[in-house]
């Protein structure tokens, strides 16, 4: 009687430890994935912005900007427009690329250097996105070196952007005293962000005009032309192809001598 009792326990006891397993086997599964978990759920996370941050914006904003652009940001009549609305995208670009603070009115508000560091930049668009919402920039990697992906953004370029921006990305002028300016300077986020936002004369690329990746390939095209000055094939003082067509012929030609040599030897 209590033999089998004990046989009983035993078994439920080894059921449940089956169990116990199994849970043990899921959690560390669950576990592992976690870690292991593709990093492109962060990249489509946007920024999250801490109270902290939004406080500091408010204190910057209000010793920089607060002048042409009002108090909560509403705008200030033939200051500043409102900011109400346009995102910490445009904050970002604006102050990013150094067009803002504004030093005085002018037609186009231009590059310099900016005044703000990353940091301040970002509390700046915290703030303000804080107000109104509006379009944020994607965290994480906006470029990529596949090169198929370089050649869809190339197609996307001549089509959307080369009419203003040159093909050589030099920039051009626009009517009345406005003008496109050279991509040259600009970094992957002052890309996306110019794309998102639109400002001045450029159209806003939405997310419908030109998806996520879309704006990417652009990005990564862009980027990739500023650094490829390799005329291609082996690396002898990246020169070109003479000195390339040099080397090859005085190889060739010592190898024919060695030959020579050595049948002459033989005979
Ligand atoms: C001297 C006045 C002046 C100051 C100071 C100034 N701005 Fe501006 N801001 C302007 C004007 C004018 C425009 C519109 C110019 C344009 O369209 O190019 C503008 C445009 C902007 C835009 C683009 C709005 C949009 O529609 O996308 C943003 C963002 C912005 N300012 C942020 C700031 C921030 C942040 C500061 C403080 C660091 C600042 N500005 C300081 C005058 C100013
Ligand atoms: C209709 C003309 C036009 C088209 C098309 C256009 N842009 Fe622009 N772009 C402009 C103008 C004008 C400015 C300057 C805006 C300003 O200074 O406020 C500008 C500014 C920029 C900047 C900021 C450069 C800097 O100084 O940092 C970038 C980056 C940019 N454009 C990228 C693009 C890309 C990428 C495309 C294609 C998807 C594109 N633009 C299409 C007119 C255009």
């Amino acid at each position: 009687m209590i033999s089998s009792s004990a046989a009983r326990v035993g078994d439920r006891f080894r059921r449940h430890s089956g169990l116990v397993v199994l849970a043990l086997a899921l959690g560390l599964l669950g576990t592992m994935y976690a870690a292991f978990a593709p990093v492109s759920q962060a990249d489509e996370q946007k920024t999250t912005a801490s109270a902290e941050d939004v406080r500091e914006g408010q204190q910057l904003f209000e010793g920089g900007c607060i002048t042409c652009h009002g108090r909560n940001a509403q705008g200030v009549q033939d200051r500043g427009p409102s900011l109400i609305g346009v995102g910490a995208a445009s904050v970002e670009f604006q102050v990013g690329t150094g067009r803002m603070p504004m030093a005085r009115n002018e037609a186009q508000a231009v590059r310099k250097p900016a005044l703000y560091d990353d940091k301040q930049t970002r509390q700046l668009a915290a703030y303000v996105e804080s107000i109104g919402g509006g379009p944020q920039l994607p965290s994480g990697e906006l470029r990529s070196t596949d090169k198929d992906v370089i050649a869809e953004g190339g197609r996307l370029f001549r089509l959307n952007c080369s009419s203003c921006h040159a093909f050589g990305m030099g920039g051009g002028a626009l009517s009345s005293g406005k003008f496109a300016p050279s991509l040259q300077p600009s970094t992957d986020r002052d890309l996306y962000a110019a794309m998102l936002t639109g400002p001045q004369n450029m159209p806003v690329f939405g997310d419908n005009q030109l998806t996520r990746d879309e704006k990417k390939a652009i990005i990564s095209y862009v980027q990739a032309q500023k650094g490829d000055q390799d005329p291609g094939g082996a690396g002898i003082g990246r020169t070109g192809p003479v000195p390339e067509g040099l080397v090859v012929f005085l190889v060739g030609i010592v190898g024919l001598l060695i030959a020579t040599l050595w049948i002459a030897g033989k005979s």
